[in-house]
């Protein structure tokens, strides 16, 4: 089994650094930064025809929900304008009696009153759907962000998810195993990245119907897992050494710039975690990366 595993190393550099060392070193980290931005709104672009269809999706059911709500509510006036005559005319009542279950026929009443609530449920749900894809494209698209704070990884994965939700839906099951995690201290936007990218690359490496299995757990006292594997077309012998490497790429053009994974070993780096790979061509890869709880000290700003 060809197996790479990549590791970030601590070397922190000893003594000074003089100063235009570091002018240039914060000239590169902003660049990296912008390089990062720029694959992230790539990652979106190409998502986008999917999310559109997300969207649209449960925007259709809620407008022809709200069109038989609209003759429902129509039904319903013109059954109380029956039921009002007789509140102003008590002798009508034979003749009202009949004009109201002629009403309610016409109306198919029973199905209307089940199917009443059904909608208004059906809607609100549509409704929450939209507003979930819409934070979490917001959550996903703001400027890289570089602060730390503390994050939830599994709320985070299941973010990016939603976000690929329709890529995955109709071909690819995704079982998640999230264990009980502690906050992660961290850069969540950059870590966003990561995980949008290993599994947007599940889901390339995935031909037809395959399985996505995300697990997280805690590794250690200090350290946190999350493992994200396919049963996807697997990476060669000759293609496994070189996945790391910026402009790397085997997807057609357009599709990949080969950068998903060098950003990702870089951000991973910079957190002070590990992120290692392990493939079987034809049966299927395994990212599996661990993270500090707390900020490790860095050599870098970034
Ligand atoms: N889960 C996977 N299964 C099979 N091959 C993979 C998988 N993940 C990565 N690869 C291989 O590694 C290459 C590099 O991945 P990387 O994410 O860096 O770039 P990309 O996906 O090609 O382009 P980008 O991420 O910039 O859109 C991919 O082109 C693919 O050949
Ligand atoms: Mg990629």
């Amino acid at each position: 089994m060809n197996r790479y595993r990549a590791m970030a190393e601590n070397n922190a550099a000893p003594g000074a650094v003089p100063p235009d060392v570091e002018s240039l070193s914060a000239e590169l980290a902003a660049m990296r930064e912008q390089v990062q931005q720029l694959e992230k709104m790539a990652s979106i672009g190409q998502l986008l025809a999917g999310i559109t269809h997300e969207i649209n999706n449960p925007l259709g059911f809620i407008q022809s929900n709200l069109m038989s709500l609209s003759k429902y509510a129509n039904d319903i006036l013109n059954l109380l304008a029956a039921y009002e005559v007789l509140e102003r005319d008590e002798g009508a009542m034979t003749d009202c009696l009949s004009r109201i279950s002629q009403l309610k026929q016409e109306m198919d009443y029973e199905y209307l009153r089940d199917d009443l609530g059904d909608l208004v449920k059906e809607s609100l749900q549509g409704i929450v759907r939209i507003q979930t894809i819409i934070k979490d494209m917001k959550t996903f698209s703001r400027p890289n962000e570089t602060k730390w704070g503390q994050a939830d990884l599994n709320e985070a994965l299941d973010r990016i998810l939603n976000i690929i939700h329709n890529e995955t839906k109709y071909r690819i099951q995704v079982h998640k195993e999230y264990g009980a995690l502690p906050k992660v201290e961290c850069s969540i936007s950059q870590l966003d990245q990561v995980f949008l990218n290993i599994l947007i690359n599940a889901v390339h490496a995935i031909d037809g119907e395959g399985q996505i299995r995300i697990s997280t757990r805690q590794h250690s006292a200090d350290k946190v897992l999350v493992e994200i594997a396919d049963t996807g077309k697997g990476i060669s012998k000759e293609h496994i050494d070189r996945i790391f490497e910026p402009f790397f790429t085997t997807k057609e053009r357009g599709k990949g710039t080969g950068l998903g994974l060098s950003l990702s070993f870089g951000i991973i780096k910079n957190h002070k975690g590990t992120i290692e790979v392990e493939s079987t061509p034809g049966v299927g890869t395994c990212f599996r990366i661990t993270l500090p709880v707390t900020r490790q000290p860095t050599d870098e700003n970034i």
